[in-house]
């Protein structure tokens, strides 16, 4: 069984997106996978078979913000393309970063999926975004830690 230390040590090791290929998913329109280009199971250590069904967070890296997604969903309930940088966690608990486009797939003019179409990211921007998600995550996690106090009349606990 691993012990805390090889966990922590494992989620160090990046994974080097290729530039030369593009890693592609779909969903349908709750976040669950429909499809996967065999790339993208090369690239987050699955194989197709074990994404395909599963809500796309499977493979969420601890270190995304919170707002990061609820923008992403916010576009796409807009019916507008998102991109942006996404640092995602590999099976083995590896990392890769990439830059994600995702937007609708229509059919007949009506929105039947979800697309995303990645590439790779420069080593300088995965270090800015990795500062600035860093710092995001931190303002989330102050702006949960609101204690409500409320005053208990005596005589209501015997
Ligand atoms: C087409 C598409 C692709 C997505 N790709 C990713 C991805 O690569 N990594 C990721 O963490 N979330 C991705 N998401 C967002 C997830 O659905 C999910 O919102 C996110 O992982 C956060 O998980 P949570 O909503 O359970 O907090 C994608 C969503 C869609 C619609």
């Amino acid at each position: 069984m691993k012990n805390s230390v090889d966990m922590s040590f494992d989620m160090f090791i990046e994974t080097e997106v290729p530039k030369d290929e593009l890693i592609i998913s779909r969903t349908d329109l709750t976040g669950n996978i429909t499809y996967v280009n065999e790339t993208f199971a090369q690239i987050s250590g699955y194989k197709p078979e074990e994404l395909i069904g599963k809500p796309h967070n499977v493979i969420r890296h601890p270190d995304m913000p919170k707002s990061v997604f609820s923008g992403l969903w916010k576009s796409l309930e807009n019916e507008k393309t998102w991109s942006g940088y996404v640092k995602n966690l590999r099976k083995d608990r590896g990392y890769y970063w990439v830059h994600a486009q995702i937007s609708g797939v229509y059919k007949e003019g009506k929105l039947v999926e979800y697309k995303s179409i990645r590439e790779p990211v420069e080593p300088a921007k995965k270090i800015e975004m990795q500062n600035m998600y860093d710092k995001m995550r931190k303002e989330e996690e102050n702006s949960c830690r609101i204690v409500l106090y409320t005053s208990c009349e005596k005589d209501e606990f015997p």
